[in-house]
């Protein structure tokens, strides 16, 4: 009898626990996570050489968020920047139900004027590995970035082990401003930003001083100020215990190129990309194209009686920047330790099978498969095209060029402002024929402000096809993103897509989700994403110069079903005059 009372008692008991464990978590799922920030130029050093940046409350990179998958995120952010509009883009998020806090100027709303507060209210709606970034001009590669990692909701569990969580944001960088930089990239003759001085992992990197003209060194007074002992320029650390398996986040916020990652002497597990579980593959390192981020395993099983180089090169483009390097920290080793080994190598920068071999292992993980629909409603083919309008340089798809309006265009569809962008939609489809392997023929493109315009929860697809651009035997990566979807990478191809037989070829048993793919050199990607998003979404290079020289189209889905806008995004362009 006692017997039985205890044991009912110890099942009440356990019961007890677990309704307080399920009414904890419930709770949990609705923190709200609430952030001041302050936008700000700043002198700093990332590679030595001092500059002026753009920080968010005097750091560089910015402040990372981490929330849980549910979380609400609200960040007030007040512009101190005296001369220039401030966004951020929450790269990633999907802002269901928030298109208006997507944080694309002139898209989904009027820039944060100088001065001006403005808060971002979003949920985050899965877990993954994705960042934060400025979307006006080319403020992304002026520092305004950041990591935002979001976890798994309480109770839910990875599928894959691992004792310690590490990030980095991977970059390449320049002394020129960006102002200087977009100013070039609009001026007659055109003036390219050229290779990246440095190369930074997690906003660190290290100028060789020797090569700034000795009349300009520190102290000197105006100039350049070069200092390699400044504490902002000392190598990132990834501290690691002997023995134990990390995951390591990577997330490419470059401003321009492709870059390959080695952990010197361990090999690399893919688990995750741009959030997704994929089967996991293990690689010697890693390409990640601007606007990717992965995730992958690696156990420090090396000798523990030495560091070890983090490292990133160019990929992709022919460059003479030097290696970016951090330092794999064996404890206890001291982190100032540096390795004696010289910097990793990556593959040759014009190995594209490399990168399209690399860029195909990437497929959905078993058990978490999400079958793309079987087919699409609408098939676009987006011919890419480097080419000109009045003698400026420009990218082009379908000959349209991308001109960004002074009005939000979310504001636009929404109460129907006919004036505010253009009501030609742009071409589904390349006038034919053309060819991808010679500069185009007819260099000019025209301008142009219009929307894709999907019905809403219909199933689209997108052809990406490269071309060669205006000089001879070259083409380019391009790494296209999208706001407020995910896609299923269908297929790769080299060449000319072909719709009737390259269509055969798709996935459609485990393709991966993703929000960024690379388009390859003379190559196509074919994309499959359900329009079940009410709001207004560009779809664009996210290679900065390419974007600000026109690379880039506005999808729009659903916005009839939106409520009325918030106020604060509007008051630009006409929604100064039409504020509803
Ligand atoms: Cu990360 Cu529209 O960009
Ligand atoms: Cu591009």
């Amino acid at each position: 009898m006692k017997a039985w009372c205890v044991s009912r008692g110890w099942v009440d008991g356990l019961f007890m626990v677990l309704l307080l464990n399920f009414a904890l978590t419930t709770e949990a799922r609705a923190q709200i996570r609430h952030y001041q920030w302050k936008v700000d130029y700043l002198y700093f050093s990332p590679d030595c050489i001092e500059k002026v940046i753009i920080a968010i409350n005097g750091q560089y990179p910015g402040p990372t968020i981490r929330a849980h998958a549910g979380d609400t995120i609200v960040v007030e952010l007040q512009n101190f920047l005296p001369t220039a509009g401030v966004v951020i883009h929450w790269h990633g998020i999907h802002q269901i139900g928030t298109p208006w806090f997507d944080g694309t100027a002139f898209v989904s709303q009027c820039p944060i004027n100088p001065g001006e507060t403005f808060t971002y209210k979003f949920i985050v709606d899965r877990a993954g590995t994705f960042f934060y970034h400025g979307h006006i001009g080319m403020q992304r590669a002026a520092g305004l970035y950041g990591s935002l990692i979001v976890d798994l909701r309480h109770g839910e569990k990875e599928p894959f082990a691992y004792d310690g969580d590490l990030r980095i944001a991977i970059n390449d960088w320049w002394h020129r401003s960006v102002y200087d930089q977009e100013t070039g990239l609009i001026s007659i003759p055109f003036r390219f930003v050229g290779d990246p001085q440095s190369l930074l992992i997690e906003g660190r990197g290290r100028y060789n001083c020797s090569l700034v003209p000795t009349s300009f060194v520190l102290g000197s007074g105006d100039c350049v100020n070069c200092n390699i002992s400044n504490p902002q320029c000392q190598p990132f650390v990834l501290p690691v215990e002997p023995g134990k398996t990390y995951r390591l986040r990577i997330a490419n916020v470059a401003s321009l190129s492709s870059l390959n990652f080695i952990l010197e002497g361990h090999k690399l597990t893919i688990v995750e990309a741009d959030g997704y579980y994929v089967d996991p593959v293990v690689v010697e390192n890693l390409d990640l194209y601007s606007g990717e981020t992965y995730s992958v395993l690696f156990t420090a099983n090396q000798d523990a009686s030495r560091n070890y180089w983090a490292a990133i090169n160019v990929r992709g483009r022919k460059s003479s920047t030097p290696t970016g390097l951090a330092v794999l920290n064996y404890l206890l080793n001291p982190s100032s330790m540096l390795p004696s080994t010289p910097s990793p190598v990556s593959p040759a920068w014009n190995d594209f099978d490399y990168s399209l071999n690399q860029s195909k292992l990437i497929l959905a993980r078993k058990g978490y498969e999400v079958p793309p629909p079987a087919k699409a409603d609408r098939e676009l083919i987006f011919l890419t095209t480097q080419n000109k309008i009045d003698g400026r340089i420009k990218w082009a798809i379908n000959n349209i060029t991308y001109a960004p309006t002074s009005t939000p265009v979310l504001a636009a569809l929404k109460y129907g402002w006919k004036k505010a962008y253009d009501l030609n939609p742009p071409p589904d489809y390349p006038s034919r024929p053309f060819n991808i392997s010679a500069p185009p023929p007819n260099v000019n493109a025209k301008f142009g402000s219009g929307v894709y315009k999907f019905q809403f929860d219909s199933v689209v697809d997108v052809i990406i096809q490269n071309t060669n651009t205006l000089n001879p035997n070259n083409s380019e990566i391009h790494p296209w993103h999208l706001h407020g979807h995910d896609f299923w990478v269908l297929g790769h191809g080299k060449g000319v897509f072909h719709p009737a037989t390259d269509s055969q070829s798709y996935n459609l048993k485990n393709a991966p989700l993703k929000n960024t793919v690379a388009v390859f050199p003379y190559g196509w990607v074919a994309l499959r994403f359900r329009a079940d998003n009410p709001g207004v979404w560009p779809f664009h290079c996210h290679i900065e110069a390419h974007l600000h020289m026109g690379m880039g189209v506005i999808f729009a889905e659903g916005w009839d079903r939106l409520p009325k806008l918030p106020k604060s995004i509007l008051g630009c362009g006409l929604s100064k005059f039409y504020i509803p």
